[in-house]
């Protein structure tokens, strides 16, 4: 994959908003296979009782949905360095999680750049899923990649080129059963 490519998805997520129009996000672009190996480590060790635990609820319950979900994520974690590059989008200065406001406005003003930069990348044939998992481990990761301990990691995006182009809408619940015109409503 392109430095190029990268670059410009990355182009197209800065075009979105940012609270107070303050340049917030920075963009760490991991490609090197020894420093990804040790990523998908940390991100295993996160990742893999989660999803276990996840599994065996989803298996009790019969969900046949959640259980492809759970496939799909563990089939992740277990190829994670497999993966050509690795997008780290951080916030500087990092989140105050004492003041839930402004945290909130932080994710905020980084997850609308992240979701162009995922549709710029399906633009081009590539794809990425949003995964958070790391964030268990998001000081070792920040040692090995020399993010300094006063910027927050918001999320790893894990790119490829994706195999065929066969997408489909997913199942979701009904956005009118979610949707309320001028009040909560009473019931469900
Ligand atoms: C906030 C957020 C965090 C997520 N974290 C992870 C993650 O750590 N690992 C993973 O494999 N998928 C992760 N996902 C992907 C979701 O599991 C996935 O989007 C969801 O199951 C729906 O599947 P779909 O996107 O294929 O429709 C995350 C998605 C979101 C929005």
């Amino acid at each position: 994959m392109s430095r190029e490519v990268v670059e410009n998805c990355i182009e197209v997520a800065m075009q979105a908003p940012i609270g107070g129009n303050v340049e917030v996000r920075r963009w760490v672009v991991v490609t090197d296979q020894g420093l990804k190996d040790q990523i998908a480590a940390h991100y295993r060790t996160a990742a893999d009782p989660y999803l276990d635990e996840t599994f065996e609820d989803a298996y009790k319950r019969g969900d046949q949905q959640k259980l492809r979900v759970v496939a799909s994520a563990k089939f992740l974690a277990a190829n994670f360095e497999r993966v050509p590059v690795f997008v780290i989008p951080c916030i500087e200065p990092g989140i105050d999680f004492s003041d839930s406001i402004s945290a909130v406005a932080d994710f905020a003003s980084v997850l609308p750049g992240v979701w162009n930069f995922q549709l710029a990348l399906r633009a081009r044939g590539l794809g990425t899923t949003l995964t958070t998992l790391h964030l268990y481990e998001e000081r070792a990761v920040g040692d090995l990649l020399g993010i300094p301990a006063s910027v927050s990691q918001i999320c790893l995006l894990p790119v490829a080129y994706t195999v065929g182009r066969n997408f489909k809408p997913a199942k979701r619940v009904d956005a009118r059963k979610v949707t309320y015109w001028n009040s909560w409503p009473t019931t469900k």
